[in-house]
């Protein structure tokens, strides 16, 4: 369904100097599955999804979504293609309400749907749909909506950005099962998720290892569960250590 071909992304760095984020990504993600995606902080994952969504423009390579060449396209017309991603740090809309949003993010779904989704994420829809987006909702509040949101939508693809950040371990499980319950054996969609998590992580029928703006590994959860957990926190350990003993030393 989402073919990613030789995906490259660069940023100007504040010296000037340009930073290739995302460096030869080819990867076929396929309906019906879910796919976790994880890595050191900084390896690229949220640049990944914003590539896909049509936020970041990458610099080379090819995206394909059901055979269609989709590079060029802007943000809307991805979204209009099924494509929908929800933000690790969902954007705050002071004088919109919740009920406005989700009318905006879902204009055809059901009113009654929405109320029903608010509450499948935990969100009493008395309580919340009149509440304004602005700074005071919670963290953990906030990626609740993005996630109400980004089910309603329907969407052919869902790019999940740390569904988990900032949420209360109870709602957590509820988080896993709507995903699984909505994207687990679906014959007519993709759900991305891009997580830590060790509970999120072993729902997904593969996982991707994103590190330096590279696939570096992948496989199932037992296949790369044990991998990633070791080899990462290893390389972390080593490119930070170094410098870390100098700076002691000079303190
Ligand atoms: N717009 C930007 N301008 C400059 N640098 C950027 C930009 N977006 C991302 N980067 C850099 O690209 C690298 C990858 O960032 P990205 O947010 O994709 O990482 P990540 O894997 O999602 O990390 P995390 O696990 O912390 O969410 C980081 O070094 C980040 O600082
Ligand atoms: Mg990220």
């Amino acid at each position: 369904m989402l073919k990613l071909e030789d995906i490259w992304m660069q940023v100007e760095s504040e010296n000037g100097e340009n930073r290739e984020i995302l460096r030869g990504i080819n990867l076929e993600f396929n309906t019906g599955k879910l796919y976790g995606i994880t890595g050191p902080n900084g390896g690229g994952k949220t640049s990944l999804a914003k590539v896909i969504m049509g936020i970041y423009k990458h610099t080379k390579g090819r995206i394909f979504l059901n055979g269609e060449d989709i590079s060029h396209l802007s943000i809307t017309e991805r979204a209009q293609r099924g494509i929908g991603y929800g933000f690790q740090q969902p954007p705050r809309f002071k004088g919109l309400t919740i009920g406005d949003m989700l009318a905006i993010a879902a204009p055809d779904a059901d009113p009654k749907r929405r109320r029903l989704q608010l509450r499948a994420v935990g969100l009493c829809p008395e309580d919340y749909l009149d509440r304004d987006l602005g700074p005071g909702l919670s963290g953990g509040e906030m990626k609740r909506i993005e996630m109400a949101q980004l089910l309603l939508r329907d969407c052919k693809v869902s790019i999940f950005d740390e569904p988990e950040a900032g949420v209360d371990l109870w709602t957590i499980q509820k988080l896993i099962a709507l995903i699984e319950g909505g994207y687990k054996h679906n014959p007519d969609k993709v759900a991305i998720i891009i997580s830590h998590n060790e509970n999120i992580l072993p729902i997904c029928d593969e996982i991707i290892v994103l590190e330096d703006g590279m696939v570096t590994d992948r496989g199932t959860a037992n296949q790369v569960w044990h991998l990633i957990r070791d080899d990462i926190e290893c390389k972390v350990r080593t490119r930070c250590q170094g410098d870390l003993e100098y700076e002691i030393d000079q303190y």
